[in-house]
């Protein structure tokens, strides 16, 4: 597909400017005679506040920053489709996931988690795989990541890790790391992280190109059908090209060769032509087996393994044609897993219900106010009206006297029968309970699958990870942070914290490591039945 074939691209175009060739003028049209020389009062005098050209174009540049995303600062993004091979009808009735062909313009960001702006990007880190879906039925964003699980379980702890993740605030170091104290103190105190700590310290975390990372939408969501029936669902993207990474000398190398290294390799095999692709899937659990394993299925710390429940891919994602502008595009592109279509719902994963807040409330300030819904980017393909006017540069100008609901000047109050007409009706769940702060017990189980990740490593990529570990925690300045961090992975693997300890100069582990075989069956996968069961 080439752009002009795809809906969003050509809602893009009248909004694409070429300068080449024009005569510099100011932003009132006035043609500029001098763009070298202020206006002064004699050939020695003061500059004249009067000179509105200098006066303009000194201002507009003042404000050319705003302020970075306050997480996955440093991301690289580009256009492309989302084209349907096998029909979801039976699982969800949104409009783009039913007739097999139906192709779908969508826009992806890359990014690192930590890093600022200008980071270097062959870090050991997560990657941000953003997608947004420009559908006939409103923008569906899938804001996912390279990884399946995630550091913490509850929205409440993700400004303490990121604190934490992020350069120090007394000294502002180190940038983009992963081997700082406050990092491993958070880790060592918040244990629910083991899991994505391991997948943290292995190859995963230095992906060799975006065009082979595996992408995650982390938490369980919801697909409906027509008749109303959910599943629940976990979505996966996988590269055609398959998963690779780099080692860690490459990985170092690089990010001082080429701190670009990511983007670069993007931006050259798009315009070279060259296949970015990747499979789109769910694993789906029903309704009534929510209980069914033995971790909770909203806990997103934990993953479905695949062994038991099985992916279904059903399309595949295609990206063919960079940005004509990064700002314009990249940076002011505002994902949000708030953003979904009928047919997609949410689940009480305390993590994602926390997500559903934080992107918008970020957005506001990131992009100046409640109209960064209007610029080109962000906008859907269909059609869109509400009530809502007014606001920091607001683009649009909306004809009539009416801006509220319900009138009967205008007759555009939402149908009664919205079902029936497509209109977004939230699943109707059943809730039940008191009020309480905990979770189920199964979400205070820390180390199952993050034992069953390394026990699936094979001995070279245990070897990465036990390196990682050594470079990473061995630079934590505190004794008593990396005698906790070894002490912690013992319940892990003792062996992986034995030589850890022997590594960064801290005791032998003091805890043993504790069974957790017996209750977590999910720790033998080899002989575990197919979901469903039968
Ligand atoms: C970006 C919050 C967890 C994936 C962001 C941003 C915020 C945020 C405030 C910046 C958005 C912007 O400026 O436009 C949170 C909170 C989380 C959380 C509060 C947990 C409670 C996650 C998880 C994932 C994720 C679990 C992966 C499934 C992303 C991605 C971006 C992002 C990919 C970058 C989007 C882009 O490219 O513009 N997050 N996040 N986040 N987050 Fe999260």
């Amino acid at each position: 597909m080439n752009g002009s074939e795809n809906e969003k691209i050509e809602q893009l175009q009248p909004y694409i400017v070429d300068d080449t060739g024009t005569k510099l003028t100011t932003n009132q049209g006035l043609k500029i005679a001098d763009d070298e020389n202020s206006l002064k009062a004699g050939v020695r005098g003061p500059t004249l506040l009067e000179d509105f050209h200098l006066r303009e174009k000194i201002t507009h540049f003042d404000h050319e920053r705003i302020p970075e995303r306050v997480v996955h600062a440093r991301g690289y993004a580009a256009h492309g489709e989302f084209e349907l091979y096998h029909s979801m009808k039976e699982f969800t009735k949104a409009g783009f996931l039913q007739e097999p062909g139906t192709k779908t313009p969508i826009f992806i960001r890359f990014s690192t988690v930590a890093g600022s702006k200008g980071s270097a990007e062959t870090v050991r880190d997560v990657r941000g795989f953003a997608i947004k879906f420009y559908t006939q039925e409103g923008n569906f964003d899938l804001v996912g990541n390279n990884i399946p699980v995630f550091f913490i379980q509850d929205a409440i702890k993700f400004p303490d890790f990121v604190h934490a993740v992020k350069p120090e605030p007394h000294n502002e170091m180190p940038q983009a790391s992963s081997a700082h104290d406050t990092l491993w103190d958070f880790v060592a105190n918040n244990q629910e992280t083991a899991h994505m700590i391991m997948w943290l310290m292995s190859d995963r975390a230095i992906p060799r190109s975006f065009r082979m990372m595996d992408g995650f939408g982390v938490h369980t969501f919801r697909f409906v059908n027509e008749e109303g029936i959910a599943k629940f669902i976990k979505f996966h993207y996988k590269p055609r090209l398959g998963a690779h990474s780099l080692i860690w000398d490459e990985a170092q190398m690089i990010a001082g060769h080429d701190p670009d290294f990511h983007r670069r390799d993007l931006w050259e095999n798009i315009e070279h032509g060259n296949i970015v692709e990747y499979d789109l899937g769910v694993q789906m659990i029903d309704e009534k087996d929510e209980f069914m394993f033995d971790f909770d299925i909203l806990d997103a710390t934990k993953l479905w393994p695949e062994e038991q429940v099985p992916i279904r891919f059903f399309g595949k994602i295609t990206l063919n044609r960079n940005v004509d502008n990064v700002f314009a595009e990249t940076e002011q592109v505002a994902f949000h897993p708030g953003n979904v279509v009928p047919g997609i719902d949410f689940t009480n994963d305390p993590l994602l219900q926390g997500r559903l807040f934080s992107y918008l409330d970020t957005q506001l300030l990131r992009l100046g106010g409640p109209n960064f819904t209007e610029i080109p980017i962000n906008r859907p393909v269909c059609p869109f009206h509400n009530n809502q006017r007014d606001g920091f540069s607001r683009q649009r100008i909306n004809k009539g006297q009416v801006s509220y609901h319900k009138n009967s000047l205008a007759n555009n109050t939402p149908s009664t029968s919205t079902w029936k007409e497509g209109g977004y009706v939230h699943y109707a769940e059943k809730v039940e309970g008191r009020v309480i702060q905990a979770r189920s017990e199964s979400f205070k189980d820390h180390f199952s699958q993050a034992r069953l990740f390394w026990n699936s490593m094979s001995p070279v990529e245990k070897r990465h990870i036990r390196n990682a570990f050594k470079f990473e925690v061995g630079k934590v300045k505190s004794e008593s942070v990396r005698q906790q961090v070894v002490d912690m992975f013992v319940n892990v693997d003792k062996a992986l914290a034995k030589e850890l300890a022997y590594a960064v100069g801290v005791k032998q582990p003091t805890g043993e490591q504790v069974d957790v075989s017996a209750s977590s069956p999910a720790l033998s996968l080899e002989n575990t039945p197919k979901y469903p069961y039968t």
